[in-house]
């Protein structure tokens, strides 16, 4: 009987609880057992992971968030890392690992593989959408529904109030939900680190719209983070948010342009249907790979197929 192992790595992303579903229900269709890592990669460093049983994913696919837990692990990271969670798996007799990864996961997986010849099989999950071979990870159109959902009821105060507004958006170093949110809510500026705009330039186009009459404009900013930062750096960020805004303010002579992070609530979005039905193909397909015994590749979906790609070609 194979036995695979489940890992959600990095951001958590709406859809993952989803996808542990799928390859549980498909694994068991194929008589294979599947046991889930707690936390990320620590949850194999030193630690077990734990075998799933139908109790545990009753309601799970409609949940946003990973039940197993996920995380950044600095430990993983290291060679020594790497190698103990091989070790953890060979151990146990696992055949192979399925990573639920972003862009940063996806790099640490193919190390995995690389270096200590144990099969990974990449599924493509974060709300970022910055995965190199697919444009379609678990999550990303779950937060792209939530920002779009929040800029509607922004965008009623706004006109109310005849106010300019800012509405902050994640993506680390990814501009994909800033511009299609962006572009989704006729934004009149939509700032990525492909075209930031200074303080200067925002109060110029804002007062512009507003001498054309335009009562309430909108600007979508990407999340100005460092984006070789490898965690977050949350109080640093936020004193700059803050700064950029008081330097708006400055420039405009008053304090009616707004600013709103939604942060966190992209991410802890309801997964979508969208992205419950990826995460049913991914997880069929990953499983479908242990059976033929592929290791080193990940899913992806490209040009309207469910395709496996060689880690390698990324
Ligand atoms: O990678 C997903 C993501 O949500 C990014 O868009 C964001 O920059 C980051 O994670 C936030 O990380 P944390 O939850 O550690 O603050």
């Amino acid at each position: 009987m194979k036995k695979i192992c489940i890992v959600a790595s990095g951001g958590d992303a709406p859809g993952m609880n989803a996808c542990v579903k799928s390859v549980y229900v498909h694994a068991k269709k194929m008589g294979f057992q599947v046991w889930g890592a707690k936390n990320g990669y620590d949850g194999l460093i030193g630690k077990e992971p734990v075998l799933l049983e139908d109790s545990m994913l009753h309601y799970v696919s409609g949940l946003s968030g990973c039940f197993l837990g996920c995380g950044r692990s600095a430990a993983f990271r290291t060679p020594e890392g790497t190698q103990a969670v091989a070790d953890t798996l060979m151990r146990m007799g696992f055949s192979a690992l399925v990573v639920l990864a972003g862009n940063g996961s996806t790099r640490g997986a193919t190390r995995l593989w690389q270096t200590t010849g144990f099969p990974v099989i990449v599924i493509p999950a974060t709300i970022d959408n910055d995965v190199p071979f697919s444009k379609h990870s678990l999550g990303f159109s779950s937060a792209i529904e939530e920002c779009i959902r929040h800029i509607d009821n922004l965008k009623g105060t706004m006109h109310a109030k005849g106010r300019d507004h800012i509405v902050q958006l994640m993506g680390w170093g990814s501009t994909a939900i800033a511009d299609t949110v962006g572009q989704a809510a006729f934004a009149d500026i939509i700032d990525t680190v492909e075209n930031r705009h200074t303080p200067e330039q925002i109060v110029a186009k804002f007062a512009e719209l507003q001498s054309k009459g335009s009562r309430s404009n909108l600007m979508i900013m990407q999340e100005r983070v460092d984006p070789n930062r490898k965690t977050a750096d949350v109080i640093n960020e936020t004193i700059e948010a803050a700064r950029f805004l008081q330097q708006i303010h400055k420039i405009a002579g008053c304090e009616d342009i707004r600013m709103t992070t939604l942060g966190h609530l992209q991410r802890g979005a309801p997964p979508s249907c969208r992205d419950r039905w990826l995460a049913f193909h991914y997880g069929k397909l990953a499983v479908d790979c242990v059976k033929k015994s592929k290791g080193g590749v990940a899913i992806t979906l490209a040009g309207g197929k469910f395709r496996v790609v060689n880690l390698e070609e990324q």
